[in-house]
């Protein structure tokens, strides 16, 4: 299995974070493709607390290498706020590597995220403020500034001057912000240069090369699917394509160097920021799923919105990402919940029923879960290791949810613990690289 992309198969949040971790102990080197610091996620080691937003987590792994790849989206002052704070607990970060045509995300960008969302209003995204949209927005224009042109301050000074003339406009509320400073920022942006230097590096060729030796690469997809800029709930999406295919595009290898892709899934469902989301439980089961799930966001502290597991779009997740195995976690959540229900169709306002994720936005918006009702467990299943300890209904929990979606679980979680994990096939799936 050398090629494993794990990508996330709803809206975010599904714990993709955990499961990279655990493979990345075996990996020979783990690589971000796409989005940036809009992820988020804490990984907890030797009972020490670690919060990553752009450095894949298999860095605590001594001499890991770590890549992040050409299609992620790199705020530099976040990057390295994240690598002092890992020198500062001791954590050996020789092994990360930076691609230098990664895009950067600039202050205007940040700027222009919050002055776009204060302007949509009420039809605003609920974006993560971090500059995500207008960073992929210049990359696709043009006027993107790369990795690479920070070792070279006149080509640097010169970009970014050619992307702050179309937004002159749009920024003249800020004029006086001395973020914005042409001279200001290209001199913090230089020093950022010669910090981030001894990481920056081709990662498509070290991607090609850990595979021509051998090696296993784990791809680490954030955000979800239904957050995909092409495949998910459009224009209430990020800017990135987190499905499986941007894997290829983002670390710079052929889709021949894929062999497996998990999808993450939660045993429920939770969404942040604005759009639809046809399951959500706005009761008592909901602000069930709410605080024993500790759903509040890694990034901006937000309550995610709750709801049963949407059935239908994670057969279409598992369409568009083509899932070789499910991941299924925080089932211990659902304990205490009897019966459960789960969405195997949408119903539309005028009748019609739809077994495949609608196309149209506004079927979609309109949509209401059809819903199975399945047994509920009580049992507190925190301390099962293998899928036979699980109680009965827990079990056909995950059999229906695997039979619908066309797809075998690998791995299922029960607590937030790095152990509280069950491997389907009673192994780890990665072999310890030579
Ligand atoms: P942006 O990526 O900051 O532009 O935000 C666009 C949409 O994606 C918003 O609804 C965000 O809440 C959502 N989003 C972005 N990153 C994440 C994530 O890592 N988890 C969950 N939702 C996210």
């Amino acid at each position: 299995m050398p090629g494993i992309v794990i990508v996330g198969a709803q809206w975010g949040d599904e714990g993709k974070g955990k499961v990279t971790d655990l493979l990345a102990e075996h990996a020979d080197l783990v690589i971000r493709f796409q989005g940036g610091n809009n992820a988020g996620h804490t990984i907890v080691r030797n009972g020490e607390e670690f919060k990553f937003h752009l450095i894949p987590s298999g860095i605590l792994y001594p001499g890991k290498a770590c890549a992040i790849g050409n299609g992620v989206v790199i705020d530099p002052q976040v990057l390295l706020g994240e690598i002092e704070g890992m020198k500062r607990r001791g954590v050996d970060v020789g092994g990360l590597k930076i691609s230098a045509n990664a895009h950067l995300i600039m202050p205007y960008h940040v700027l222009l995220d919050s002055a776009g969302e204060a302007k949509l209003g009420k039809l605003r995204i609920g974006t993560t403020r971090r500059g995500i949209g207008p960073c992929y927005a210049d990359k696709a224009a043009r006027l993107g500034i790369r990795v690479q042109d920070l070792l070279d301050e006149a080509i640097l000074r010169k970009k970014i001057m050619a992307a702050l003339e179309p937004k002159r406009h749009v920024l003249r509320p800020h004029a006086k912000h001395p973020a914005l400073d042409l001279h200001a920022m290209t001199d913090e942006y230089v020093t950022y240069g010669h910090r981030l230097e001894p990481h920056i590096t081709d990662t498509a060729l070290l991607c090609h090369e850990t595979l021509e030796e051998g090696g296993t690469v784990v791809f680490e997809g954030a955000q979800g699917t239904m957050l995909d800029i092409d495949h998910g709930t459009y224009p209430f999406v990020t800017s990135s394509n987190p499905v499986a295919g941007a894997a290829c595009v983002g670390a710079g290898v052929g889709p021949k160097a894929i062999d497996e892709v998990w999808g993450v899934a939660k045993a429920y469902v939770t969404r942040v920021g604005e759009g639809p989301f046809p399951t959500e439980l706005a009761d008592d089961i909901g602000r069930h799923l709410l605080e024993r799930g500790h759903e509040y966001g890694t990034t901006t502290g937000r309550q995610r919105r709750c709801g049963w597991l949407d059935l239908v779009a994670l057969r279409y997740a598992a369409r568009v990402n083509g899932l070789t195995g499910l991941v299924v976690t925080k089932l211990d959540v659902l304990s205490g919940i009897d019966p459960l229900r789960v969405c195997t169709r949408y119903r539309h306002g005028e009748g019609a029923v739809f077994d495949d994720f609608p196309y149209h936005q506004s079927i979609l918006h309109s949509a209401e879960a059809v819903s199975e009702e399945l047994p509920g467990f009580e049992d507190d299943i925190s301390e099962c290791r293998t899928i036979a300890d699980l109680p009965p209904a827990a079990r056909d929990y995950l059999a229906y949810v695997s039979n619908f979606v066309g797809v075998p679980v690998k791995l299922v979680g029960v607590g937030p613990g790095r152990d509280q994990v069950i491997w389907a096939d009673g192994e780890r799936p990665l072999r310890v690289a030579a």
